[in-house]
């Protein structure tokens, strides 16, 4: 399973990229507000910036919502760097984009995935990404996990090549029962990440062999 943190947050992206396990980084108009960035060249260097900090993919996303718009924003955020993907949103204009990118070798991911319709349309469409938010889901009362397993169902009944992101991520056990079910990628934030980290076992286990071992030294 394929790891990238969902933030636009270089400090927590270096503190991911820090343990070794980061594949990547998703980013979404909110998560840029949230660190303050804003107007085009600002929020294009910022993009830069993160692939310079990792090895994988960096989801970019478009604010346009008409074919034409997504597809000269994208093919802009596409040209910054070679690890952008190009975030496109799941409306009809957005699957015609998805299939534009697709024939042209553009790594797209196709964002706000509620329903297994949805994520069939975006499979068709080409894309190399598909992301169910599996939280908001959760957040209404529906079962998030659910999605993933309706998608994986049918992704492996054709063969379909794009990856299942699971995203909106809230907790660990997110994590691990999308890596159960078998979704290619999870992103989510550095403190789900980190609680994979936690047993008080280990913590109890580590205190008794140092312990021990001052014993005799
Ligand atoms: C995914 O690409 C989105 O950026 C993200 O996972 C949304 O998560 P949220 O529901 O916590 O905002």
């Amino acid at each position: 399973m394929k790891f990238f943190i969902d933030t636009a947050n270089l400090e927590e992206i270096k503190e991911a990229q820090s343990l070794g396990i980061l594949d990547g980084v998703t980013t979404n108009p909110s998560l840029m507000a949230k660190e303050g960035i804003s107007g085009e060249k600002d929020i294009l260097n910022h993009y830069v910036n993160i692939c310079n900090l990792v090895k994988g993919d960096v989801s970019a996303e478009v604010i346009s919502v008409d074919f034409e718009g997504i597809v000269e924003e994208g093919e802009k955020l596409a040209s910054l760097h070679s690890q952008i993907v190009v975030k496109v949103p799941m409306i009809e204009e957005g699957v015609k984009a998805l299939r534009y990118f697709s024939d042209k070798g553009i790594k797209t991911n196709c964002t706000l995935i509620f329903s297994a319709g949805q994520a069939l349309l975006a499979a068709k469409a080409g894309a190399t990404y598909v992301s169910p938010f599996i939280g908001r889901l959760d957040d209404v009362s529906t079962d998030g996990l659910n999605l993933i397993s309706e998608i994986r169902d049918i992704y492996d009944n054709y063969a379909y090549e794009t990856e299942i992101l699971a995203a909106s991520i809230r907790h660990t056990m997110h994590i691990i029962n999308c890596a159960k079910i078998g979704a290619d990628v999870m992103t989510g934030p550095i403190s789900a990440i980190k609680g994979l980290l936690k047993h008080p076992l280990t913590d109890i286990g580590l205190a008794k062999f140092l312990a021990d071992h001052k014993k005799n030294n």
